[in-house]
């Protein structure tokens, strides 16, 4: 893929672990090769297409390989991360004072969830990434990782909107054109979950879909994500070198029901610490979205939610408590 050369982070080729030929699978959970997707012969081409739909389709969740962001990235990031973590509360506190509609802010404690009756347990520090840049002053080298983390992030799933886009029998760039993706809204979360060995009511995060169009994930080699997959709960492992794509309900409105948004959580247990990263990418804030008229037209159930402006829906979402998808019952 085009991925900017300016960085000090070399791509390195991920392991052969035998396990992940084209779109192969763990635990049924799709794989797509953006190798294969990005600069496959038209038959190829066209094959990966085709299973980047189904994945969409049929979980809203897979996995991406040879994806072309570098290891060293991912080390730094968490790496610089833990420090941010470990800075005296005083230089965070501008941050931690920060209200949810702030560029950057530190969470950090525990909070009571209505879903799974469950008590959360999750610090976390997240930054608006695009179309303005924002990160914390300190660690020192925390500004130039995450800049070259979120491009490379964008960049990707830029992509991936593009085979979305033509898997929904459209024009490669007629999402990206509807959404103002030129301008898309991104965000970057680094999760940090203490182990806890108590109750089962002790999660990381309890069940919600993401408000965004796409998400991609990795974590510290600690499992703790679970995606909704037919009704039941599956703990997602990812194959070694690839990252995990949660489709999220601006997805679900554009495709008209389509592709449906995820249903994830996080568990904490064990004697670990779990880390994970979030890479987020939404429409432009001004842009209204609403269902691809083609795809509305051919539906049987006709349009399935209304226009809405993504800055609206979004702090709809932020303004109610996490409750899995009932956001998406403000546009039906
Ligand atoms: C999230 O859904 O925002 C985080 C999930 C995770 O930590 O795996
Ligand atoms: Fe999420």
């Amino acid at each position: 893929m085009a991925s900017p050369s300016h960085g000090h982070f070399p791509n390195r080729p991920i392991e052969d672990s035998g396990e992940c030929a084209g779109a192969s699978s763990r635990d049924g959970v799709p794989v797509i090769d953006l190798s294969i997707l990005l600069n496959g012969d038209a038959q190829e081409q066209s094959r990966a297409i085709r299973d980047l739909g189904r994945a969409c389709e049929d979980w809203g969740f897979f996995m991406v390989i040879n994806h072309g962001v570098p290891e060293a990235l991912q080390e730094a990031l968490m790496e610089s991360c833990k420090e941010l973590y470990s800075l005296p509360r005083e230089e965070k506190a501008e941050y931690i004072a920060a209200r949810p509609k702030d560029p950057i802010r530190i969470g950090t404690g525990l909070f009571y969830s209505d879903v799974d009756d469950a008590v959360c347990r999750r610090d976390y520090v997240k930054m608006i990434a695009h179309p303005e840049f924002h990160c914390p002053a300190k660690p020192a080298n925390l500004r130039e990782i995450t800049m070259e983390y979120s491009i490379r992030t964008r960049e990707l799933l830029l992509e991936l909107v593009q085979a979305i886009s033509k898997s929904l029998q459209l024009d490669g760039g007629w999402v990206s054109e509807a959404l103002n993706l030129e301008s898309c809204f991104q965000i970057l979360v680094g999760n940090n979950y203490p182990p806890y060995a108590g109750s089962d009511r002790v999660m990381g995060i309890s069940a919600h879909s993401d408000h965004g169009l796409l998400t991609l994930l990795f974590q510290n080699g600690v499992d703790g994500l679970e995606v909704n997959h037919n009704g039941q709960w599956l703990l997602a492992k990812p194959l070694p070198g690839s990252l995990f794509i949660i489709t999220g309900d601006q997805l679900e409105i554009v495709s008209n029901g389509r592709y449906k948004a995820v249903v994830h959580r996080a568990l904490v247990r064990g004697e670990q610490t779990r880390m994970s990263f979030v890479s987020m990418i939404g429409p432009c804030l001004d842009a209204i979205v609403e269902p691809v008229p083609e795809l509305a037209r051919s539906a049987p159930q006709g349009m399935e939610f209304r226009g809405i402006k993504y800055r609206d829906y979004m702090e709809h979402q932020q303004s109610s408590r996490i409750n899995k998808k009932a956001a998406l019952d403000i546009v039906r």
